[in-house]
């Protein structure tokens, strides 16, 4: 009998035919997401999953699938399995890092000129029929070129955002919990700051950290405070190390000048208070988002799976145990 896993959402067909090879899939063509009793359910007869972000893996849905040996994420983040409840139940969990570093960069790059030129602000004027010709006045925004960069996190993704600064001619600093090696920091010509530097001296702040516990809030009503109030925030990490709630007040006050988010607290349902603000540039998490990025990630998902679930080493294995 064939290795039985399933696929929690809707993927390409290519990834569908590729796991066919090796397993009885089991897909969700609808894509409607799983709620943990129906997840449960649906994995309770399987070796393996192909997961994504909205399938939260934690030690009450592990202990309701006792043949399951591995869950693999399509994401690079993984704050939606407990590593700790897999390694006991010795389910392996991997994520897919590396394939999205240059796509989620460059989105990054779109909400900063988006947020620094107000550009969904003026559409939206446009649109709506409001535009009544040119104003030396209008939709003033903040430049970017020689701006100063604070990026939060110079990991893969704070490095490629680091290097497409180079064509603005801007000044980078950077906070993380450790320095990067110097050859890291010349390629990208990053300085290396305090937190409270950072917040005070950068007109773009940038957030590139995974959540975990120690990033939860990371920034909150404080660090909003330290921004300066000409500056902006871009976040397209994760949802929760913003505080929403400090952060809508933030721009409601004018204690910052504008916002760029793609991820949010307690995702899909968004802060209302978001959309009643006209300084804050919105995706839907999308900065991965290229069709060929997205395809790349389902595939090494997908091949992590096929590794793991046929004897070979997963080459993105998150806690070997
Ligand atoms: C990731 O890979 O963690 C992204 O947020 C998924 O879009």
């Amino acid at each position: 009998m064939k290795t039985k896993v399933l696929v929690t959402r809707e993927v390409f067909d290519e990834v569908l035919e590729y796991l066919s090879q090796y397993f009885d899939v089991t897909s969700n063509p609808s894509d409607v997401p799983l709620d943990p009793e129906t997840l449960a359910a649906k994995l309770s007869d399987k070796q393996g999953a192909l997961i994504t972000l909205s399938d939260r893996i934690d030690a009450p849905l592990l202990s309701r699938c006792p043949n399951l040996r591995a869950v693999c994420n399509i994401a690079v983040g993984y704050n939606n399995v407990d590593l700790e409840a897999c390694r006991k139940a010795r389910v392996m969990a991997t994520n897919t890092p590396g394939v999205l570093d240059d796509t989620t960069g460059d989105f990054t790059w779109v909400l900063i000129l988006a947020t620094a030129r107000r550009l969904t602000e003026a559409e939206a004027h446009l649109r709506n029929g409001q535009w009544e010709g040119w104003k030396l006045k209008q939709f003033l925004g903040l430049d970017v070129h020689h701006a100063t960069l604070g990026i939060f996190g110079l990991g893969r993704i704070g490095q490629v955002v680091a290097r497409r600064a180079v064509g603005f001619e801007m000044k980078i600093i950077y906070h993380d919990v450790r320095r990067v090696p110097p050859k890291i920091e010349q390629a990208c010509r990053a300085t290396f700051v305090a937190k409270e530097e950072l917040l005070g001296q950068a007109d773009i702040v940038t957030i590139h950290v995974p959540y975990s516990s120690a990033a939860h809030h990371l920034i909150g009503k404080q660090e909003l405070e330290r921004m300066k109030p000409t500056a902006i925030l871009i976040n397209a990490s994760r949802g929760g190390i913003v505080d929403d709630v400090a952060l809508i007040e933030a721009l409601r006050k004018g204690t910052i000048a504008g916002a760029g988010l793609d991820v949010f607290e307690n995702e899909p349902k968004l802060n209302p208070g978001f959309l009643e603000l006209k300084n804050v540039v919105l995706a839907p998490h999308i900065a991965s988002s290229s069709k060929a990025t997205r395809l790349k990630m389902a595939m090494l998902a997908a091949e992590n799976l096929v590794a793991a679930l046929t004897g070979g080493s997963p080459p993105n294995l998150l806690d070997p145990f």
